[in-house]
């Protein structure tokens, strides 16, 4: 077992990546948790998945790959490794095991879950088939596997619209985010019928705050995501997916900037533009904050929590998924 000093010196080029968003006086109760999943990752033969709402010492000092929902996907597809550690809500550690159907996958804590996806059941999903025949059914992936497994294609915040044009109807029916189909609505000539779910951390930001925050923060630049109600994207600037934002970042460089999202989203920006002063309203995801440094390790360490998904529902679900991959 390797002392503090050691671990520190080890650790010390991953603490210049997250110097400017974790104080010094945090680091060392960091390093010793890096430094052993650097090492169970390799004896392993693992790689860390992140999802952008990770806190910077997952996503920037132990994470392999990071994205957003698509991006990791679409990563998980590639992966070369025999096991998969999903730093991230459970959707996507199933959605990731949809996609490697051999390799072991691996979530930190099961109980991280997503208030979209708790929104509605496979049930539901086969009602609303019953009460609009021949509407096709686009499922964000903020769902279960067994809600895949009962819908068309599914969609990311990503790619939504995208998706829903690529059906070539006039008519779709979107589920389970009330808002992110309201907001593909205004952007599209494609009727869409919406369910009733909600994300509970981008609910909470309102067209009010926005107006304050414009008034307190002079030139401010507002991203909003599209989980976030329509008035609040009325008054944003931008709205993408949480990847989207951030090239927005990269990309425009505003002085000034707000990501109206999940908290350590701008943390993890701001990490990478020490320039750029970002403000920062902060709604936390409590399922996302369930991923911890200890968790990760303890996952690789005892192999747990192994997700695994129904091969009858896997079969329908992989589907959806790769139709949407597919566009
Ligand atoms: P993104 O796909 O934009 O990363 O969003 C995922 C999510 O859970 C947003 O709350
Ligand atoms: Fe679900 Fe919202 Fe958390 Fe994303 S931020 S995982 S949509 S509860």
């Amino acid at each position: 077992m390797s002392d503090l000093s050691d671990v520190l010196a080890r650790t010390a080029p991953l603490y210049e990546r997250v110097r400017g968003v974790v104080p010094p006086i945090e680091w060392p109760s960091f390093a010793g948790d890096v430094d052993a999943i650097l090492d169970l990752k390799r004896r392993r033969n693992a790689v860390i998945l992140a999802h952008n709402y990770q806190t910077p010492e997952i996503f920037h000092c132990v994470a392999d790959l990071v994205g957003d929902s698509l991006a990791l996907a679409r990563m998980a597809m590639n992966v070369d490794a025999e096991t998969i550690v999903l730093a991230g809500v459970h959707f996507m550690a199933e959605t990731a095991k949809l996609l490697n159907p051999d390799k072991t996958v691996l979530i930190p804590d099961l109980e991280a879950g997503c208030s979209l996806a708790e929104s509605v059941t496979p049930e539901d999903v086969r009602l609303l088939r019953q009460r609009y025949p021949g509407v096709p059914i686009v499922t964000y992936v903020n769902t279960s596997a067994a809600v895949k497994a009962e819908s068309d294609i599914c969609c990311t915040s990503g790619n939504a619209r995208a998706v829903v044009e690529s059906l070539g109807v006039d008519r779709v029916i979107m589920i389970p985010d009330e808002y992110l189909a309201r907001n593909v609505a205004a952007e599209t000539h494609v009727d869409i019928i919406a369910w009733k779910g909600r994300c509970e951390v981008h609910e909470r930001f309102t067209a009010a705050e926005v107006r304050q925050l414009r008034e307190d923060h002079a030139g401010l630049v507002v991203l909003a995501h599209p989980e976030c109600p329509p008035e609040v994207l009325a008054e944003a600037d931008f709205s993408g997916s949480t990847a989207v934002m951030s090239d927005y970042v990269a990309r425009r460089r505003p002085s000034r900037v707000v990501l109206l999202t999940e908290c350590s989203m701008s943390d993890n920006v701001a990490a990478l533009h020490p320039d750029i002063e970002f403000v920062r309203p902060c709604n936390l995801c409590p399922h996302m904050k369930r991923i911890t440094l200890a968790n990760i390790r303890a996952a690789l360490e005892e192999n747990r929590h192994v997700v695994t998904v129904d091969s009858a529902i896997a079969e329908r679900a992989r589907l959806s998924v790769q139709r949407m991959l597919d566009i």
